[in-house]
This record gives C-alpha cells, structure tokens and sequence, in this order.
C-alpha cells in the first residue's frame, strides 16, 4: 500500500470522528505487515475522561481482529501544524506496533514521517517486568542490547 494511500484512509477515518465536545476531528489507519488496514476514529464521552483517541480506537479493531504484526500508522487532524500520538497513544503503539513508521498529515497535503522509537525514546515497557520482547516488537536495535 502507497503512503498516499494510507493517509486517504486515516481521511476517510477522520470523518467518522465522534468529537462533539472538542471539536478537534482525528482519523487514524494502521497498516498490519499483511497489508490489512485498521481505520479509527476519535470517540468522545460526556464523562471527558472515556474518551478514546483514533490511533488506539484503531489498534483495538487490528488487535481485536487477530492482527498482531504492523508495518505504519496515518494520523491525520485538520491543523497547521501535524497532530502526532499523544503520549498515551504512544505508550500503546510501542506495546503492541514497537517500531513502526508513524506518518502524519493535515488536510492541505503537509505531511511528515517519523520512527516510533524517535517519538517514544526511553519507553518503560515489559522488559523492565523481566519479560522478553515479543516477537511483532522486537527491532534489530532492541534485539543487540537485550
Ligand atoms: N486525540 C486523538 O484522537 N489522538 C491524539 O493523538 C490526540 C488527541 C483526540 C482526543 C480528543 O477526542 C481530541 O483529540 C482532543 O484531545
């Protein structure tokens, strides 16, 4: 899948963004390494704090459908400057994606390119539980030093 591709369809995602009390409309589309795409959407609650953001409403979908190796992630918000993953969103996509190419863009075609492992240095994840990597987030990098 091209990039363009992938940015369309965290667009097409966008739309369905349930953000009544922000405002702020963000769309996602997660690409597995077999090629399936995952789109989310923001979804907003009354009570502030349920609210999900689109890239975790996306990985959820991949999860949940039994996809557990991804290649990239689209974010796309309609702002000047690029949207990237909040930290908890962060947190997540290195747990379950490790890392992956995370792609942002707005609605006048700006777009931008960047590692997980830029966007997310020192994480805590689970090999500071004493548990290994696992396999769909393993890096050559992460591999050598453990
Ligand atoms: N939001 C996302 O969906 N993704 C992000 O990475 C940043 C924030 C949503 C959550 C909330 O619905 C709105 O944007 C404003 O924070």
């Amino acid at each position: 899948m091209r990039i363009s591709d992938l940015i369309r369809a965290a667009g097409r995602a966008r739309l369905r963004a349930r953000a009544s009390y922000s405002g702020f409309k963000v769309g996602a589309a997660l690409e597995s390494r077999r090629g399936k795409i995952f789109g989310g959407c923001n979804v907003e609650n009354s009570s502030y704090g349920l609210t999900v953001c689109a890239e975790r409403v996306a990985i959820w979908k991949a999860l949940s459908e039994g996809e557990t190796e991804f290649r990239r992630l689209a974010v796309v918000c309609d702002t000047e400057d690029l949207t990237p993953p909040c930290g908890a969103c962060r947190q997540i996509l290195w747990e379950y994606c490790g890392d992956i190419e995370v792609v942002l863009a707005n609605l006048r075609g700006v777009r931008a390119r960047h590692r997980m492992k830029d966007l997310f240095p020192e994480p805590f994840d689970r090999r500071y539980l004493g548990r290994k990597k696992s396999a769909s987030t393993k890096t050559p990098t992460q591999g050598k030093m453990r």
